[in-house]
């Protein structure tokens, strides 16, 4: 949709209405480059896709299967993203000083946009669990988004899977450079690391907000996040089994959202089993969230994304939809997601904003 002002050819759209196939809509947006506002109607088209699976079958997808969505849970009380913003964005820091680029980057990545999924399940999780201290919880939730969207930054670095778009706007390489992207994801990861240490107060809570400390830096590292990405990126274009494809989504996805849960549990003051199950219940989570990513992956639009769809063809990627096909691939996720509430709903303590949460990203749109 060319900008009416300027003819740039990339806007972002501003309502969240969101479009079946077919249907016609009038919908406003926002030029990527003057950032001027403009009114269009178009027509979202129907164009049937064919995934071809690793076993050499075809299977023709209806897109109108894709319903529900994470944005109708996040917009029900008692917290949304707007909420959880107003908690994490004070702790990021003043774009002042020489080093004011890497600082400008960190800020535009975090403040791009997102659903604030890790520290919404983690204020969730420790408010399930009892917890009321907002000066203990609010700094780990700054830090989870901060290590988020450091690995964001680098996952659509060139090296990586060379993407141009995030969150609805340019990535940080296209907009700072790649040196600066570099420096702004090194950067995120070290000042998660300075914000949550902020939660430490020189009394007995300071032993949770310690073991809290190593799941922050257990989770996203060697035997978590950077361990996935790692086979992930190794194994493009490469036949791999199924069980590679799912070490890669249990640690380069699962293993945040597990950090995120389990960090909430912990700082509320769960027992070690409580913990446990938490983390059962993220991995199910995590694993139907990345299924779903990899569906969207195919079957939606970058505009409705915010970040290129088509990204993982492109790559030569194992994605779970090439094993099961889409279809299934759907299946499994509401499976996971299905055996993750099990978990839940056996636990002494209840949230109902959380269950539907969990329930939501299963069907989400983006
Ligand atoms: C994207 O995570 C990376 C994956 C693990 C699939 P999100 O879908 O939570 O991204 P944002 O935070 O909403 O941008
Ligand atoms: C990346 O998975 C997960 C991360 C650790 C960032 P993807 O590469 O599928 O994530 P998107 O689709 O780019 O958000
Ligand atoms: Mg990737
Ligand atoms: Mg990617
Ligand atoms: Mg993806």
């Amino acid at each position: 949709m060319k900008c009416p002002y300027c003819s740039y050819e990339e806007s972002k759209v501003i309502d969240s209405r969101s479009a079946d196939d077919g249907e016609r809509i009038r919908r406003r947006r926002e030029c990527l480059r003057c950032g001027k506002r403009f009114t269009t109607h178009e027509v979202i088209e129907t164009v049937p896709i064919i995934v071809v699976k690793r076993d050499k079958s075809r299977e023709v997808f209806d897109r109108n299967k894709l319903t529900g969505g994470i944005l109708r849970a996040c917009e029900k009380r008692p917290v949304s993203i707007e909420q959880i913003e107003n908690m994490i964005y004070p702790f990021l820091p003043e774009e002042k000083g020489l080093q004011k680029t890497v600082l400008t980057a960190m800020n535009y990545s975090v403040k791009a946009g997102g659903k604030r999924l890790r520290p919404m399940l983690m204020l969730e999780t420790y408010k399930m669990f009892g917890g009321e201290d907002l000066s203990v919880i609010e700094p780990f939730m700054a830090a989870i988004e901060m290590i988020h969207t450091y690995s964001l930054i680098h996952d659509d670095l060139p090296a990586l899977d060379n993407d141009d778009l995030r969150r609805g706007l340019p990535t940080a390489h296209v907009k700072f450079g790649e040196a600066m992207a570099i420096l702004a994801g090194d950067a995120l990861l070290n000042y998660a690391f300075e914000t949550a240490s902020k939660a430490f107060c020189g009394d007995a809570q300071d032993i949770t907000t310690a073991k809290a400390m190593q799941i922050l830096a257990k989770k996203p590292g060697i035997y978590g996040m950077i361990g996935g990405q790692t086979v992930d990126v190794e194994e493009e274009n490469k036949e791999i089994s199924f069980d590679t494809l799912m070490y890669i989504h249990n640690n380069k996805t699962a293993a945040l959202i597990e950090c995120a849960m389990m960090i909430g549990a912990v700082l509320a003051g769960a027992s070690e089993d409580e913990a446990a199950t938490i983390e059962k219940i993220a991995n199910k989570v995590g694993i139907a969230f990345q299924i779903e990513d990899d569906i969207l992956d195919i079957v939606s639009t970058s505009e409705t994304l915010g970040k290129p769809a088509g990204s993982d063809e492109k790559n030569g990627k194992n994605t779970y939809v090439l094993f099961r096909g889409l279809e299934q691939s759907g299946e499994d996720a509401k499976q996971y997601t299905e055996e993750a509430l099990q978990l839940f709903d056996a636990l002494e303590y209840k949230n109902d904003f959380l269950r539907e949460l969990l329930l939501y990203l299963v069907g989400r749109k983006n």
